[in-house]
């Protein structure tokens, strides 16, 4: 990760002027409280368990909110925050663990619970309090648990009951400090966003200023002022990220953007021709379309591991990209679509016990030693917040709500070893099913829809004859964070359509079949 990339630096940003700190002890909701943080329009990140008050100082919080977490509060292991946090008059709103871990530091006992809670409760509010206004006496919420506290120190008010929990919510009686046993932030509680919204402007007095407008001027104007005028460089992949994080560039500075698109030979059917064309009608930059195609084909041949496909396809894509780069006059930056996920799955923000390495993601990605400076205007922003930054800068449909495409393309849907008359049939099958798919008003709500090509033959029977030919699987999932995934239940009319159509348009297919299997325990691709 980069570390001197200018923007961070909050000083005097507007972003700055209204942010909430998230700290991380593991949950599995963490990015989703920053989420519903943001949708109040409050700029918010997710930083570690453990970061010292001087750090957080610096962040200059409105407000912090302690997570929850897999860990008990008593355990020696469990993670901690520093407790002076709790006396820097920033107001906390600690949920589940974190609501325990400030009782305990502030005077309370956590003990485990008879029986682990999980799901919905009913929860009857005590006392009045800003966290509640507007909240009817009783209210759903969503449990899940296996401590809970037991007792508070008279510094607490009890706010809220539900029947197993006699300690639901509190507020400490000098300093403001919140604490929730449910979760606020999933939409098991109905009414969390209201109560998560009290927190933000009544108890840590924000006004909701952060729109994605401001992000972008914001942005553009940083970018102006940072690059002046060197060349910046931008990988294109006809993504949603790529294509916003080109949008936003060339906003900031016009002409002085060069896009490279690297032609692997892996992209689906007419891809190259359409970010070509999406990219002219909306740039007048620089393009540098680098065919690439025979150079990972040979460096393909005859490897059938996933890993070391990617492994040389990540190789060669830095080669090309890199020797199309020093051909380009004058380039000090390099631009890349990083999200805020892939900040904290790198563990380069959160650092937390909740972070993972998902380092096969990053093939596709460009080392950081490439000797450009870097750019990533998105870092800030989760995918949904991403897309919408397109449509406010413009994007067409198509691109703002295309389905992500793996770095290594096809050749990870290519099971076995690639090779151009395979990838053919691939390439075939996958746009009859990406425009049915289309077709039936379904693009939408799915995350991601295409089909994997088997190394295995099964006989089937074509007019009177016997063929021996291949087998294709479709794979359409749903997903809001691609890190779990159910497969979509598809209407047996469009799975019928789609069938009939690759059997009898594609050569060399005799068997269409779907998966059914969620994430986990498979993922979303094959390989
Ligand atoms: P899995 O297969 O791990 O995929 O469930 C989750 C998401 O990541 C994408 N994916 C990749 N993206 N390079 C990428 O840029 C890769 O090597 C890679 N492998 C998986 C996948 O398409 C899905 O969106």
């Amino acid at each position: 990760m980069n570390d001197q990339t200018p923007w961070e630096d909050p000083a005097e940003s507007r972003i700055a002027s209204e942010r909430v700190l998230v700290l991380d002890f593991g949950s599995q909701y963490a990015q989703l409280i920053a989420r519903r943080v943001r949708e109040q329009h409050v700029f918010c990140e997710i930083v570690r368990h453990d970061l010292p008050v001087e750090q957080i100082q610096k962040h200059a919080p409105r407000g912090l909110i302690l997570s929850g977490g897999p860990s008990s509060v008593y355990d020696r292991a469990a993670p901690t925050c520093d407790e002076r946090l709790f006396h820097m008059g920033v107001p906390v709103l600690g949920i589940c663990y974190g609501m325990q871990l400030a009782c305990q530091a502030l005077g309370g006992n956590v003990d485990r619970s008879e029986a682990r809670e999980y799901g919905p409760r009913r929860c009857q509010v005590l006392a009045a309090c800003e966290l509640f206004a507007g909240i009817p006496e009783a209210l759903d919420v969503w449990m899940s648990h296996g401590d809970q506290v037991a007792r508070v120190s008279d510094d607490f008010v009890p706010l809220a009951r539900t029947a197993t929990c006699p300690i639901a919510a509190v507020k400490h009686v000098r300093l403001p400090i919140y604490g929730l046993q449910f979760h606020p932030e999933v939409t098991h509680t109905p009414l969390g966003g209201m109560i998560l919204r009290n927190f933000l402007m009544s108890a840590c007095g924000c006004r909701g200023t952060w729109r994605l407008g401001d992000f972008a001027a914001e942005t553009v104007q940083r970018v102006r002022a940072n690059v002046g005028d060197a060349r910046v460089i931008c990988g294109l992949s006809g993504g949603v990220d790529s294509s916003v994080t080109a949008a936003l560039l060339y906003l900031a500075i016009g002409s002085q953007l060069s896009c490279i698109l690297v032609d692997n030979g892996l992209l689906r059917k007419d891809e190259k021709a359409a970010v070509i064309a999406e990219f002219s009608n909306h740039f007048r930059a620089d393009l540098h379309v680098v065919q690439a195609e025979e150079k990972f084909l040979a460096e393909l041949k005859g490897v059938t591991d996933p890993q070391e496909k990617r492994r040389r396809i990540g190789r060669c894509f830095i080669e090309c990209f890199a020797d199309e780069a020093t051909r380009i006059k004058d380039a000090r930056f390099l631009a890349q679509g990083t999200l805020y996920p892939d900040v904290i799955e790198s563990g380069a923000a959160a650092d937390g016990p909740a972070a993972t390495i998902k380092l096969h993601h990053n093939v596709g990605g460009l080392p950081a030693d490439l000797g450009f400076e870097l750019i990533e205007p998105l870092r800030d922003l989760f995918k949904d917040e991403v897309r919408k930054l397109g449509v406010e800068l413009g994007l067409p449909d198509d691109i703002v709500w295309r389905h992500p495409f793996p770095g290594p393309g096809l050749a990870v849907r290519c099971l076995g070893e690639v090779s151009r008359e395979r990838l053919e049939v691939l390439r075939e099958a996958d746009a009859i099913v990406v425009h049915e798919i289309k077709a039936a008003g379904l693009y939408r709500d799915t995350a991601q829809v295409f089909v994997v090509l088997l190394p295995v033959h099964s006989v089937g029977v074509m007019g009177d004859a016997r063929t021996y030919e291949n087998a294709v699987v479709i794979r359409c999932v749903n997903t809001d964070d691609f890190m779990t995934a159910d497969w979509s239940r598809l209407p047996y009319e469009v799975l019928a359509r789609i069938s009939s159509r690759i059997i009898n348009e594609v050569q060399g297919v005799n068997r269409v079949c779907y998966d059914i299997s969620s994430k986990p325990p498979a993922t979303i691709e094959w390989e």
